[in-house]
């Protein structure tokens, strides 16, 4: 598979994700992608093909409709991706107080040793959920760095898990349950989603073992690891420690929380 290839899939794979269990609602030419009642979450309220607007009118036309369905179905902000930076829209974003940041794209490109020995193991049952919510509990750090409600946070992967979507694991060191992470199949792509290693065993090497160990179970299911990260965060110096390889980017904009009407502007 060549590396373009892989790319456009790993974009689709997170367009994908942003979908499961998702409502999808087009709005202005683009889709919106919210879970019901989690809406002000920003990862379950997001929206896909922000560049297909291409001309400055248009762009402040139809985010005013986005903008105002984001309102209407409880988000508490505009989470908007661009795959290619649109001049008009990038201008329009940021007039308006959006700010951006950038993901890119890794790929794994060969095995990987970790000094660690962990274990991984599939969330299937409701123990295997509630150890989650201890570790999301005891070690609230959102993979995706928005702020956010452990509780919540677990109910929007339970609400995302199924035979064709997420498949959420724990990664054990022993008996002890030390992180988890999400995996999705996506064509020859198995996408690693929401890493997180529990606050007590940080730099020990554990997210380096466990992208090994999910390394392999890509690899013998005949496709390739790959995942997002943050430029600059801690997950990026993992996966570059690592040696995965970037091959996609893809931008984040976020706009001012929700503006809601005073008593004196509503109707
Ligand atoms: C990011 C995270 C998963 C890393 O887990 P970890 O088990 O501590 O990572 P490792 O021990 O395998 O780190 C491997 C290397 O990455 C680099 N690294 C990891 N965390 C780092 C940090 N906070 N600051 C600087 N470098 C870091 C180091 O080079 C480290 O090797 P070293 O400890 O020998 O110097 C963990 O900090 C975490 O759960 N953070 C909150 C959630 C999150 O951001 N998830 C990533 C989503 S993309």
């Amino acid at each position: 598979m060549t590396f373009r290839r892989i790319a456009a899939d790993l974009v689709a794979s997170d367009e994908r994700y942003f979908e499961l269990g998702a409502r999808v609602d087009p709005v202005a030419g683009v889709r919106l992608a919210w879970m019901v009642g989690l809406a002000d979450m920003l990862a379950a309220c997001v929206v896909l093909d922000g560049d297909v607007w291409t001309d400055r009118v248009e762009v402040m036309t139809a985010l005013d409709a986005v903008e105002e369905r984001v309102r209407e179905v409880g988000g508490s902000r505009v989470r908007l991706y661009l795959k290619r930076e649109v001049s008009a829209v990038v201008e329009v974003l940021k007039d308006r107080g959006y700010s951006s940041r950038e993901e890119t794209g890794y790929v794994l490109p060969q095995r990987i040793e970790g000094r660690e020995k962990v274990s991984v193991q599939p969330v299937s049952s409701d123990a295997d959920w509630t150890q989650k919510r201890t570790l999301h509990r005891e070690s609230p750090d959102p993979p995706d760095g928005h702020e956010v409600a452990a509780e919540r946070w677990v109910e929007l992967e339970r609400r995302k898990t199924g035979p064709d979507g997420l498949s959420p694991w724990l990664i054990l060191v022993g008996d002890t349950v030390t992180g988890t992470a999400a995996i999705m199949d996506h064509g020859a792509l198995m996408r690693l989603k929401n890493l997180l290693v529990h606050r007590d065993y940080r730099r020990r090497g554990i997210a380096t073992a466990a992208i090994a160990s999910f390394g392999i179970m890509a690899e013998e299911n005949g496709r390739t690891l790959g995942l997002f990260s943050v430029v600059g965060s801690p997950g990026d110096l993992v996966y570059r420690r690592c040696g995965m390889k970037p091959v996609a980017r893809w931008v984040e904009w976020l706009g001012p929380p929700a503006r809601r009407p005073s008593p004196r502007e509503r109707p």
